[in-house]
């Protein structure tokens, strides 16, 4: 039986050139995303930060500017601060003025509580962060001499929780616009992959066309990179094909060159047959210019076949190689009935080369001629995996310890009817070179007969 495997192809994720080149891509968007969004963050942060220290330390010497003494010695302020939020109750903005052993000053904005105010020690503006009237809050301060009153400690602050939120809200805006431009990255890395390695997909369509048949040679137009390997295998291919095809001239040459010889050999012997002393020799000669002559014919056979050269196969349909095969099957047993029945897949194609086909048919139709008492019938099933084609013939049929070894060079076990005992050898190797399934076995319905049966299996359909 013909099983030859067919290698597996390497299909793992980490052999396709496009998933490394994906992979590259998402990290490449990765690292350049996340960067970006850290180093903007951060800097943002550091600007937030800079921009409230300046506002801040303008409206600390503001408030510094405009206090004043007045007659009864009361400190008060000539107007209010120039920003508008020093005046919202509990807006996060507040100023505060403490003067020693009096009650302090503050903002209208604080409507309870009051700053801490220990930030202030000296006539340097100093910052930090410090419990305010709405929670923490950055706190700067600093200590002014106000003539007839002392020192005199002036704090402003802002809730901690408006910077936090300045920048939270940069961050999560900044987070979508991300997020969005990694998605379009990565889209557009798809794309790119997908347009770059399509001469690839095409190579390998090609290819796919090649090995089932349906072309000869590597077709398409291919990019600078990819044309030379392209021309390089079409090159081979058709090297292959001359060296081949001149092996099978010469084959079949040799096999002429042997015939006329091995005839004049094989008279000879049977004119010693005739001599009682030499009988014995003579068979032996017969015997052995028999054997000749088989394994001449086989091989002869071989050498026609295309399929020995098992390039680049073709596609044929069994409806139109089997209707002249049986015709001549008709002609050359008269009296037996061929009948062709396509159950469902008359239309179908088999990967092998029609002169081939026809060859294997017409081994096992005239077996089943020779042997059937009078039907024959020829079935062709399949669907899109399998094609299977039997021939059911009404005769003796095969012991089944028979079915195997009939396949070999000379086994013939009905001496009655004319053979060389090739046929089938013949067929079996028709079938191995193109990966049929080729078995004779018991008739399914259990009459007696005998069953062929040519199975193959379709290669899947290559997926671009
Ligand atoms: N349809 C069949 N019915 C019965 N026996 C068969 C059938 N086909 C083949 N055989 C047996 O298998 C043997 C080998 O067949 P084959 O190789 O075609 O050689 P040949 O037909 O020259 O005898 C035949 O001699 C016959 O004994
Ligand atoms: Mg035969």
């Amino acid at each position: 039986m013909s099983a030859a495997a067919v290698p597996a192809r390497g299909t793992a994720c980490s052999d396709s050139l496009r998933t490394r080149i994906l992979l590259a891509i998402l990290l490449w968007v990765t690292l350049g995303i996340v960067g970006i969004w850290y180093s903007a963050t951060t800097l943002f942060a550091k600007h937030v930060e800079r921009s409230y220290h300046d506002e801040l330390s303008v409206h600390i010497e503001e408030l510094a500017g405009l206090v004043r003494v007045d007659a009864g010695g009361e400190l008060m302020l000539d107007r209010p601060l120039s920003d508008p939020r020093y005046l919202v109750p509990l807006s996060g903005f507040y100023w505060q003025i403490d003067v020693p052993d009096r009650p302090p000053m503050g903002s209208a904005s604080m409507t309870r509580g009051s700053l801490a105010g220990q930030v202030a020690r000296d006539d340097a503006i100093r910052h930090r962060v410090e419990r305010g009237p709405t929670g923490a809050t950055i706190t700067y301060g600093v200590v002014r001499h106000v003539p007839r009153v002392g020192a005199v400690k002036f704090l402003v602050a802002t809730d901690q929780r408006i910077l936090d939120e300045t920048v939270a809200s940069f961050t999560h805006e900044l987070t979508i616009w991300l997020a969005a431009l990694a998605a379009a990255l990565v889209a557009t890395g798809f794309a790119a992959v997908s347009f770059g390695l399509q001469p690839l997909d095409r190579l390998s369509r090609a290819s796919a066309r090649l090995r089932s048949g349906a072309a000869a040679r590597l077709d398409g137009d291919y990019p600078s990179e990819v044309a030379p390997l392209v021309e390089d295998l079409n090159a081979f291919i058709d090297y292959n094909r001359v060296t081949v095809e001149r092996a099978r001239v010469e084959a079949g040459n040799l096999a002429h060159a042997l015939r006329t010889p091995l005839a004049v050999i094989t008279d000879e012997a049977e004119r010693l047959l005739q001599r009682a002393e030499t009988r014995e020799s003579a068979h032996s000669l017969l015997d052995q210019g028999q054997t000749m002559v088989q394994q001449i014919e086989y091989h002869l056979a071989r050498a026609r076949s295309a399929a020995g050269a098992r390039g680049p196969t073709t596609q044929c349909r069994v409806d139109e190689v089997l209707p002249p095969i049986l015709s001549a099957m008709r002609r050359l047993h008269p009296g037996k009935q061929f009948e062709f029945v396509a159950l469902d897949a008359a239309e179908s194609s088999w990967p092998l080369d029609p002169v081939d086909f026809a060859e294997l048919l017409s081994i096992l139709l005239d077996n089943a001629g020779k042997w059937s008492r009078r039907n024959i019938v020829v079935e062709l099933t399949g669907n899109a995996e399998t094609l299977q084609l039997r021939i059911v013939d009404d005769g003796p049929g095969l012991a089944p310890e028979n079915t195997v070894t009939a396949f070999e060079i000379g086994t013939r076990f009905d001496p009655s009817k004319p053979g060389s005992g090739l046929g089938l050898a013949i067929a079996h190797d028709i079938a191995q070179a193109y990966d049929l399934q080729i078995a004779l076995g018991a008739r399914s319905d259990g009459r007696s007969g005998l069953e062929a049966r040519i199975t193959v299996t379709l290669a899947a359909a290559p997926t671009a």
